[in-house]
């Protein structure tokens, strides 16, 4: 066992550590800041992307950039791991997007579906352009046509946890990205 997992939770593996997390966020955030856009409105989509919104804003800051920020939470998992086809909006945005450059931050795109209900929305509402940012795009099929613009890391076909991801509400407040070794 790591140092890093000696904690409260040892039945989670290690698969991106603090660390590299940290490291990764930087050149995402030089990557973001290369496109230039002006009037940026990072939207977090809650509550899976808390911890990564809340270090890649920062990341962010450190690249120049001065982006306003606000909160999308959506549903679509439930208790369950595996998603329930349904994405529902359980708190709505206060900022209105219209004229904005949005930038859609998600911890996961898994079948698209959470991120494609969200830049809908979006778009819906008059923004002038929409970029998505996930911290694990999963190479698996997805339900419907989406594709992250940016992403910090690529996944397969696990449910990972911690840095802000949950299982029935477990495992968020891990520093890193890990894999349950028990079910
Ligand atoms: P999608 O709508 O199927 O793309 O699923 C995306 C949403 O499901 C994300 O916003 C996550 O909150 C959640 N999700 C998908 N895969 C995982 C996972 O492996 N761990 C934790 N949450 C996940
Ligand atoms: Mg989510």
């Amino acid at each position: 066992m790591t140092q890093e997992q000696a904690g409260a939770a040892p039945e989670v593996q290690v698969i991106y550590s603090a660390d590299s997390i940290a490291r990764r966020l930087e050149e995402l955030a030089a990557e973001i800041a290369a496109r230039k856009l002006e009037r940026l409105l990072v939207v977090a989509v809650l509550k899976g992307s808390f911890v990564f919104a809340a270090d890649l804003i920062r990341a962010l800051y450190r690249s120049g950039l001065e982006p306003e920020v606000d909160f999308l939470t959506l549903s679509s998992y439930r208790k369950s791991r595996t998603s329930s086809g349904k994405v529902e909006i359980l708190r709505d945005l206060d900022l209105g997007v219209e004229g904005r450059n949005v930038l859609l931050v998600d911890d996961v795109l898994d079948s698209g579906r959470t991120l494609v209900f969200a830049k809908d929305l979006i778009s819906a509402r008059g923004a002038d352009s929409i970029l998505t940012c996930v911290l694990i795009d999963k190479k698996v099929p997805r339900a419907v046509n989406v594709a992250a613009d940016f992403s910090a890391f690529e996944g397969n076909d696990e449910f990972v946890v911690g840095y802000g991801m949950d299982v029935a509400h477990r495992y968020r407040e891990l520093p890193f990205v890990g894999r349950m070794t028990k079910e």
